[in-house]
């Protein structure tokens, strides 16, 4: 999928673009259908929430789960974000966050890329995300909220918030948001399962907890630019991946034909993947 230069100004303005429906019916049927079972897994990769039992975010199922390793490889996300890069890019992170019905928690105000660099200490903010929907999202299930165009305004200010959930995260304070918001306003991508966005690491984002009866679990791709690898480890491996081999993409019927997919972490997360340290890359 070749991004038009028309949607190459619109994401140098807003810092996103959003693809409702891309992705079929059929296709997130493969992926929905295992995100229970890798949910039900005891294993550290789910990070649960902060009261109660339901998962807030698993990460790196494309090295366990077959249809997520196909994911991770397809062309209709790997392909827009290499031509904005303009180089080969790797799989910095891979999550499935449940924003569960009720019991998802919110996120707050961050930059991804503001995390990126404090903690992976990657170079630049030539790394971004790819969402996607595996279910609807309404105004009523915690959709994603970003504020246009405040990617470039680079890095802003952050502090290392653990406390609010039960994921760590570099947040920007109110009165920046208040003054963010007052020029750039605020927007919340809804649309059906299988619909994607594409947004920049600096782009302003946040969702509120879901009240809803209606799941809300989305996939995230973090993608980085290969010259662009993070240089230290201070985070697990599951979280920040330290393999920095180019992405080749499958075919774009990867989700529904039989390809064959590496699956290293099947029987288990090594035990160097567990742990941060501090070596530099
Ligand atoms: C994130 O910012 O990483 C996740 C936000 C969300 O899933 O709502
Ligand atoms: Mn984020």
């Amino acid at each position: 999928m070749r991004l038009t230069p028309q949607q190459i100004e619109a994401f140098d303005r807003e810092g996103y673009l959003f693809f409702p429906g891309l992705i079929s019916a059929e296709e997130i049927a493969v992926l929905a259908r295992e995100v229970p079972q890798l949910y039900a897994q005891r294993r550290p990769e789910n990070v649960r929430e902060k009261i109660g039992d339901a998962v807030r975010t698993n990460f790196a199922a494309h090295l366990y789960s077959a249809p997520f390793a196909r994911l991770a490889r397809h062309p209709r996300m790997i392909e827009p974000v290499r031509q904005i890069f303009g180089e080969d890019v790797y799989m910095h992170q891979f999550k499935i966050n449940g924003k569960m019905a009720f019991d998802g928690d919110l996120w707050q105000w961050h930059q991804d890329y503001g995390t990126w660099r404090n903690d992976d200490l990657m170079p630049e903010a030539r790394a971004m995300n790819i969402a996607i929907f595996l279910d609807a999202v309404n105004e009523f299930n915690g959709p994603l909220m970003f504020i246009p165009g405040s990617h470039r305004l680079g890095v802003l200010q952050a502090e290392h918030d653990t406390a609010t959930t039960s994921y760590p995260l570099w947040t920007i304070n109110h009165d920046t948001i208040r003054k963010l918001v007052g020029r750039g306003g605020i927007v919340a991508p809804k649309g059906p399962a299988g619909s994607m966005i594409l947004f920049h690491g600096c782009l302003v984002h946040a969702s509120t907890s879901n009240l809803s009866p209606w799941n809300r679990v989305s996939v995230y791709l973090s993608l980085c630019a290969v010259s662009n690898h993070i240089r230290r480890f201070k985070r697990p491996g599951y979280i920040a991946h330290r393999d920095f081999t180019p992405i080749r993409c499958l075919p774009d019927d990867c989700l529904l034909g039989h390809y064959e997919v590496p699956l290293p972490w099947k029987d288990g997360t090594p035990a160097e993947e567990l742990q941060g340290d501090l070596k530099a890359a």
